[in-house]
């Protein structure tokens, strides 16, 4: 197949993770006789520098025609005053928004050669297998805000039509795997949390009798993450508890530098693809960034946007043997003292020779 992929690299670490994830798409691309033609353009801090706007017209213009984006990280110190008028994460925002990418799709499988890496007892992780579906363009992220001098206010809102796609996406996810959704609200204190609880109420019973579903507050979904996370198949949740559940659970794979994501829309096709992780400025230009999660994200964007199964696993199976190889960067290497981790390049070459 032919496919351009929209390649926005970003700041801070999110170049040198990129640069990898592109190589070994291509070493794909060559092995399954597919043309994948790679285009770049700037977001973030890198454009605001460049052209004074986090996301510049090209650059939106370049994800709208591409078949997928395979995105690095937004954001670093030179931007982050909070009175600064442009930031580099409203690049982020508004590429999500304006290519309709409502559900943002987050695995959490711990490896069984990294559960040394994680905070977590071991029997706790053994068998961990989430899939979280975080909705990506509504509620407090995107509602109307503003502030005076003494006063600040952000709006959470939801439609019916915004929970109703979402739920929908995440309930046929767990048809396929373990038929089980929980979802996750503050349906205690929320009013849009009542209106999410009841859409799903009102969808699973009828649409998804094969799927069992359970509601969770917020709150105790948190601790029983940690607590319990192989009772988790598939967790939906709103925007803000999908963003801070989800660093939580990179805790159980280890490291945030292994969680890639796929951000879909209606249709599939266009989606973004990126690792969880942000722009890590303590680390940037080291050459010492984990690639894994920009690696996996790119097994995503084979999966979910070109519907390549095939060469996703291929490139899935290549991570897992380097891993198993005890190939390992800085975060994920228990005592960096003793042992040698491995660099970002080191990493990716693992990845390319075992595909
Ligand atoms: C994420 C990030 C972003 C978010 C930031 C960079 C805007 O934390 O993708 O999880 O909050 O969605
Ligand atoms: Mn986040």
């Amino acid at each position: 197949m032919k496919a351009l992929i929209a390649v926005l690299a970003g700041d801070g670490i999110g170049t040198e993770v990129t640069t990898e994830a592109v190589r070994a798409l291509e070493v794909i691309g060559t092995r399954f006789g597919h043309q994948f033609q790679f285009e770049s353009a700037l977001i973030g801090g890198a454009a605001i520098d460049a052209a004074g706007v986090p996301l510049p017209p090209q650059t939106l213009a370049l994800a709208a025609r591409a078949d997928a984006v395979l995105l690095g990280a937004v954001g670093g110190p030179r931007w982050s005053d909070p009175n600064a008028p442009v930031r580099p994460e409203q690049g982020l925002l508004q590429l999500r928004k304006a290519l309709g990418l409502f559900a943002n799709l987050r695995p959490v499988v711990p490896h069984p050669a990294t559960l040394a890496a994680s905070p977590i007892k071991p029997e706790i992780l053994r068998g961990v297998d989430i899939m979280v579906v975080r909705e990506l363009t509504g509620g407090i992220y995107f509602g109307d805000k503003s502030r005076t001098a003494t006063e600040a206010v952000d709006v959470c809102r939801y439609t019916l039509h915004e929970i109703e796609r979402v739920v929908r996406l995440a309930a046929g996810l767990a048809r396929a795997r373990r038929r089980k959704l929980t979802s996750v609200d503050k349906a205690n204190v929320l009013e849009t949390s009542r209106l999410w609880r009841n859409t799903v109420d009102s969808i699973m019973p009828s649409e998804f009798p094969d799927v069992s579903f359970e509601h969770m507050l917020v709150d105790s979904a948190a601790m029983h993450l940690i607590s319990r996370p192989r009772d988790f198949d598939v967790i939906v949740t709103e925007n803000m508890f999908g963003d801070i559940l989800t660093d939580e659970a990179s805790m159980l794979a280890g490291s945030m530098g292994l969680l890639p994501s796929a951000s879909l829309g209606a249709d599939g096709r266009g989606g973004l693809f990126e690792p969880i992780h942000g722009s890590a400025p303590d680390i940037a230009g080291k050459g010492i960034a984990n690639p894994y999660a920009a690696l996996l994200s790119g097994a995503l964007l084979l999966r979910y946007s070109l519907k390549l199964e095939a060469e996703a696993l291929a490139l899935e199976a290549a991570v897992a043997r380097a891993i198993d190889a005890g190939v390992l960067p800085a975060d994920l290497t228990a005592s960096p003292a003793s042992s040698r981790p491995a660099t970002t390049r080191a990493v990716a070459d693992a990845v390319v020779a075992a595909i």
